[in-house]
């Protein structure tokens, strides 16, 4: 067996109480309520199955009512847990505890997908970006919430010399391990490059600030940041990104990926110069970069 490549590291909720202390014990309502604003004018009015990746203990799923079929995905098992206790077991909910790095889903088979306070948890976003783009349908949407570098609080901070990294440069900051905050257009860039055609960005949480939120009421700070969100204004601490699943994915031009065993018709997976099916083992040569298939290898090779 081939080693497995090197993988890039995981924030690990696992037992964690972030719904309790982040979500329940901070008075975060106003952001709950402001991403549930823009997620509702971002989504189709009806889809078939959509992945929610780190759907976490399943905060937003209710808001995906319009897709026949909803995917939580987490690593963490605890979060998969609860959110199984409140949406139940019906088979519109599908819980998935796995890795976004390594998707264990055929290609092309949602047609929606969501990614909502994860990515600044990857130290690795072009790998989770194809990851993501390979189970996608073409024509999909994707709906991509990241920390932005470029907010008004990190322009200041930098122009007093109170921070050292520099929130125009493009270049991904890590302020807390596995905790990144990201450029708007370095997010745009590697969504292109991940056969992506980004085509709306909303900046959201404007009044993300404790002397805002605990003298205001949140239905006018929700109601100022609606009105903010149209603003185009890309400097809040959050952005909004839908994008399209471009034609050509990633996964068409995956030469391995174009073929089934000619018995079977089942999946092949490659292992060094050999594709082997999925369903009965049979294994198929690649030679001197001839995909062969006149008559399965025997078991000496
Ligand atoms: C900040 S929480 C966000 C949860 C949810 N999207 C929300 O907004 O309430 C981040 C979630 O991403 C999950 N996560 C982090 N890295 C992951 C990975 N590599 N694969 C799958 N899930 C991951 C964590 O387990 C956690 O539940």
């Amino acid at each position: 067996m081939p080693k497995p490549a090197s993988r890039p590291k995981i924030c690990d909720y696992e037992g964690s109480n972030y719904r309790t202390e982040f979500w329940e014990g901070k008075s975060r309502q106003y952001e709950d309520l402001v991403e549930r604003a823009v997620l509702h004018r971002m989504l189709p009015n009806s889809g078939q199955r959509l992945l929610e990746i780190g759907a976490g203990f399943g905060r937003l799923t209710q808001e995906y009512h319009m897709y026949e079929q909803i995917v939580l995905l987490d690593y963490s098992l605890s979060q998969l847990q609860y959110a199984r206790e409140q949406l139940g077991t019906s088979s519109r909910f599908v819980y998935v505890a796995a890795d976004v790095y390594r998707l264990p889903f055929r290609p092309g088979v949602f047609d929606g997908a969501t990614m909502i306070r994860v990515i600044h948890h990857m130290a690795d976003v072009p790998s989770a970006l194809r990851a993501i783009r390979r189970v996608l349908a073409p024509n999909a949407i994707f709906i991509l919430e990241h920390a932005n570098k470029r907010n008004l609080k990190a322009i200041l901070r930098y122009a007093l010399k109170r921070q050292q990294w520099n929130p125009y440069d493009l270049t991904p900051v890590e302020f807390v391990e596995l905790n990144f905050d990201f450029h708007p257009e370095y997010v745009v860039q590697e969504l292109k490059a991940a056969q992506f055609a980004p085509q709306e960005r909303v900046p959201v949480s404007f009044f993300r600030l404790n002397v805002l939120k605990n003298r205001l009421p949140t239905n006018l700070l929700v109601g100022l940041d609606n009105v903010m969100q149209q603003s185009g204004l890309l400097y809040s601490p959050s952005i909004f990104v839908k994008s399209a699943a471009t034609e050509d994915g990633v996964n068409n031009l995956n030469t391995d990926a174009l073929f089934v065993c000619p018995e079977t018709g089942a999946e092949l997976k490659r292992e060094g110069d050999t594709l082997i099916s999925q369903a009965n083992g049979l294994r198929w040569a690649i030679r001197d970069g001839i995909y062969d298939f006149k008559a399965p290898l025997d078991d000496a090779g």
